[in-house]
């Protein structure tokens, strides 16, 4: 996330039962059911194919055919870190590569340590805070692509050479130039990265870099299109909209393209009227003031189509023609790119729901099916969605002509269900549409005209069809060997609700859900891995866990395409900061198996299995993965590091009493003899 941008007010104030509940009326279940033979603490939690359980425990239920990769780790856990700088395994080797401000055409002076470049610069440079990220390769080459990279917030006193500029008496923001430079670190990098002689190298002036920022115009597609509920000043039409922020995790489509996911981007608006959409209240846009005071500048002379004054959404005009009162309607998505066109707009896909977004992540493709994605909000009690295309999959569809037009076709119609989680372990998937049926008994037709306001607040139509309020999704990551569906539960402090009950007060260390899917409506879940400092009580560290992987904060989650999973941490928890700096960890679930062959989860008796691969340099968040289509290069972000990168070598800190300008940077991982990473 973003320590820096995470708002930790709880929004949902629907009374819906929290996960936190219904996880410990599912643990206590299988207690009863397991006490019997005498069977404690962790084994208790390792459903999902445990052998000899009641019918009553849907845990295990629903199977499929559940296949194993063939692959097993090959490196050893590396121990835990808190230097300025990075740390592999043994073997390992890691380069920095696209750092914030390099520059992507010619038009972008040199980066300079002092904070000084332009606008200008920027909105041809790298962008700042790097997050999700995807290697597209060209013509499937495994040493020649397109790096397309989040940034999701920035650093004011890293981007400017004294932070930013505000009136000491009015407390506004006063310089144009600056905020146009930090609207244009927002957003998406395209890069053509080439491997050339043994290292990875940006490839300057590649017709194909390209920017996104803040301010870049996009297309808006799906129920919201054309929609009243989008028109501004700036588009009567309601079909586009400027910019894309907080690019948090992201995805990958089937027929090549990326997925850019919105995530708090409520605070960069603001409202102060005293009648307020639902949305906006339920979204949490603030009343009193934006992120970093953009709107301060409108009116300036300088000022080009409201491109300040658009950030304050109170209602000036006789009409949403005449002002920006629908301006955030325009943000929430997850936004769709053609890395490889380079004169494609971006178009945000509304009918996959807005909230905000953290990844979004495809399940299996089957001929003749439908497509189905996931996407999490990333809040305090928030939801977990699916979206259903209408349109069935084709295998022509991998290599289209044009690639946002097969976009259109399985993301801009279709069915967005939310998940709710029972205490037995199965789940359903409600359907977001006029005729759902609420939880008083009557349909969100009532409550909403159309599916563009369902769409709208998306989160309100979920409150209202009994959704499960999670303990903040983040990533989610789907098996490419079995179909699993993984999801990371970073953390919740404010768990009130669930500390009456449960020993493991809060969720102060997150935990990974996962399921299997049981048709298109129904679910099983369980809980894969719960996070915890490897000294706590076994109630605590229910997965075994040990100095050589304890973790807090699951957060980046991708699956490679061998099966193993990557596990990234943007850690709050100080009895594992104490210990190590944020790291990524892997583990091969559908290797985890009994003497029944039943998949497990992980447990003191198979912890091994999970291991610490490498840990970022201090303050930072390890966030985002990417890798070639022969694994032998691996690409990882580190957001927000605080005395970071030194030199070229990532694994090299600055000697003692060094300082330098902090920069958010893509780390190129190789096998020092070439090799496939991680086996
Ligand atoms: Fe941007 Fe939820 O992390
Ligand atoms: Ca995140
Ligand atoms: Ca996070």
């Amino acid at each position: 996330m973003s320590k820096a941008t995470f708002d930790p007010k709880t929004y949902n104030l629907s009374s819906n039962e929290a996960f936190a509940t219904v996880l410990q009326k599912h643990l206590s279940r299988r207690s009863l059911i397991k006490g019997g033979l005498g069977v404690a603490g962790m084994s208790l939690l390792s459903g999902f194919g445990l052998s000899g359980c009641s019918d009553d425990d849907k845990s295990s239920a629903a199977r499929g055919t559940l296949g194993s990769s063939s692959e097993t780790l090959g490196f050893q856990s590396i121990p835990g870190s808190r230097t300025d700088a990075v740390v592999v395994p043994e073997g390992y080797n890691a380069r920095i590569l696209a750092p914030w401000g390099t520059p992507l055409n010619s038009t972008a002076q040199a980066y300079r340590p002092d904070g000084s470049n332009t606008a200008v610069d920027q909105e041809n440079a790298v962008g700042m805070h790097h997050d999700g990220m995807h290697f597209f390769p060209i013509e499937g080459s495994s040493t020649d692509g397109l790096l397309v990279i989040n940034h999701e917030y920035i650093d004011e006193d890293a981007l400017h050479p004294d932070g930013p500029t505000i009136d000491p008496v009015t407390e506004l923001r006063t310089s144009a130039e600056e905020i146009r430079k930090e609207i244009n670190a927002h957003g998406v990098s395209v890069v053509r990265v080439q491997l050339i002689n043994g290292e990875w190298q940006v490839v300057a002036n590649d017709p194909l870099n390209r920017r996104f920022t803040g301010a870049t115009e996009m297309d808006i597609a799906g129920p919201l299109a054309n929609s009243p509920l989008l028109q501004t000043r700036y588009s009567p039409a309601g079909d586009v909209t400027r910019g894309t922020s907080n690019n948090c995790g992201n995805g990958s489509t089937p027929w090549g393209t990326y997925l850019t996911c919105e995530e708090n981007w409520p605070g960069y608006f603001m409202n102060s009227a005293a009648s307020r959409p639902a949305d906006q209240d339920r979204l949490g846009i603030p009343n009193d003031g934006t992120r970093y005071g953009w709107h301060h500048l409108a009116g300036d002379p300088s000022e080009v189509d409201q491109e300040f004054a658009r950030f304050d959404n109170t209602p000036t005009g006789a009409s949403a023609l005449e002002d920006y009162r629908n301006e955030a309607n325009g943000f929430g998505y997850t936004v769709e790119i053609d890395p490889y066109n380079p004169t494609a707009k971006a178009v945000k896909r509304t009918a996959l729901g807005r909230f905000r977004q953290e990844s979004r992540t495809f399940g299996p493709l089957v001929e003749g099916e439908p497509v189905v994605s996931y996407a999490g909000h990333d809040s305090r009690f928030e939801y977990i969605y699916k979206f259903v295309s209408d349109a069935l999959w084709t295998a022509a569809d991998a290599n289209p002509v044009d690639r946002l037009a097969t976009g259109s076709k399985y993301m801009d119609a279709g069915t967005l269900y939310v998940a709710r989680f029972n205490e037995d372990g199965t789940g359903d998937w409600l359907p977001l549409t006029l005729d759902s049926v609420t939880t008083d008994g009557q349909t969100l037709g009532s409550l909403f005209a159309t599916q563009a306001d369902i769409i709208l607040n998306t989160p309100g139509a979920a409150d209202a069809v009994g959704a499960t309020p999670m303990d903040r999704p983040e990533w989610v990551a789907v098996d490419p060997v079995n179909g699993t569906v993984y999801f990371t539960l970073t953390n919740n402090s404010d768990r009130e609700t669930a500390a009456a009950v449960s020993p493991r007060v809060g969720n102060e260390f997150g935990h990974i859900v996962r399921w299997n899917e049981d048709g298109i409506d129904r679910f099983n879940w369980e809980i894969f891995v719960f996070g915890a400092p490897a000294i706590a009580d076994a109630d605590t560290n229910r997965s075994g866990l040990t100095t050589a992987n304890q973790f807090a904060s699951p957060d980046g989650l991708i699956f490679d395409g061998r099966g193993i999973m990557w596990i990234q941490t943007d850690n709050g928890a100080e009895a594992v900061t104490e210990q190590t700096n944020d790291q990524m960890l892997a583990v091969v679930p559908s290797r985890l198996r009994d003497s029944n062959n039943d998949q497990r989860v992980v447990d003191a008796s198979n912890q091994d299995e999970l291991r610490r691969f490498f840990v970022g340099p201090n303050g930072c968040e390890v966030t985002g993965l990417a890798f070639t289509p022969d694994h032998t290069t691996f690409f990882v972000n580190i957001q927000h590091p605080g005395n970071w990168p030194f030199s070229d070598n990532a694994a090299e800190a600055a000697p003692e009493g060094v300082t330098v300008r902090p920069r958010a940077s893509t780390v190129v991982v190789r096998r020092n003899d070439g090799g496939p990473i991680g086996v």
